[in-house]
């Protein structure tokens, strides 16, 4: 069975995502991850600006997931090496959308998500799991929230986390990567015809999951 979570920046999707999967035991992908770990790989060869650069190194990415055997959180690795906190910096965060519009990167990354699904149940969040890369999913849902209720909590996750950021900076940033996800040419964000909708702007994580997973036990085929 193959589940589709998409939505915007920091709706909330990835802890639906992984909560589908922790309840139904599937594995979780989180495409985000991904061209956040080519952003890194970019910014390291500087050349999130230079495609023609980009496109001769592209190949010589591997990215891979591995569960920390102590937290149970899936971490993503680079190269072998374990970029998980890195690719969640704000630096990364302000530069993943432009990376992310180029059609050859989302050409590999596609290809690489597809082959997950020969490993059997998976859950997958992005932005386009049920338009473009798995438009039979079994199910899909599209998940968002207002941009003021997105930023406060990408805001609190930051702090916890001993960054020191600035509100509007976040908004922004969200704001901003809203408009580049949504009105880029390749696979903009959009909602899948046949997707569920989920508005978790006054939703606690409980109640999205538990929704969610009724919604699944009562649709499933
Ligand atoms: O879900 P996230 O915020 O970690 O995603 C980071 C960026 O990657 C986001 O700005 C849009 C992009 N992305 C994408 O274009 N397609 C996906 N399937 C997943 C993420």
């Amino acid at each position: 069975m193959i589940i589709a979570i998409d939505g915007h920046s920091s709706c909330g999707k990835s802890t639906i995502a992984k909560g589908i999967a922790q309840s139904l035991n599937f594995v979780y992908i989180d495409t985000g991850a991904m061209y956040r770990a080519v952003t890194l790989y970019a910014m390291r060869h500087d050349c999130v600006s230079n495609q023609e650069k980009l496109a001769k190194i592209i190949n010589d990415i591997h990215i891979h997931f591995e569960i920390n055997p102590h937290t149970k959180a899936q971490q993503t690795f680079l190269n072998g090496e374990n970029v998980e906190d890195k690719i969640r910096a704000l630096e990364v965060a302000n530069l993943v959308s432009e990376v992310s519009k180029i059609a050859f990167v989302r050409k590999k990354m596609v290809a690489l998500q597809q082959s997950y699904a020969v490993h059997g149940n998976i859950v997958m969040d992005g932005r386009d799991i049920g338009t473009v890369v798995f438009p039979n999913a079994d199910f899909k849902f599209f998940v968002t929230a207002s941009a003021q209720v997105r930023a406060q909590r990408r805001y609190d996750e930051l702090q916890a986390k001993g960054e020191h950021v600035n509100f509007d900076e976040v908004l922004q940033n969200i704001e901003q990567r809203d408009f580049i996800d949504s009105t880029r040419s390749e696979s903009p964000l959009r909602q899948a015809e046949d997707a569920v909708l989920v508005d978790t702007s006054n939703m606690t994580r409980e109640e999205q999951l538990t929704w969610i997973l009724h919604y699944i036990a009562q649709h499933k085929k």
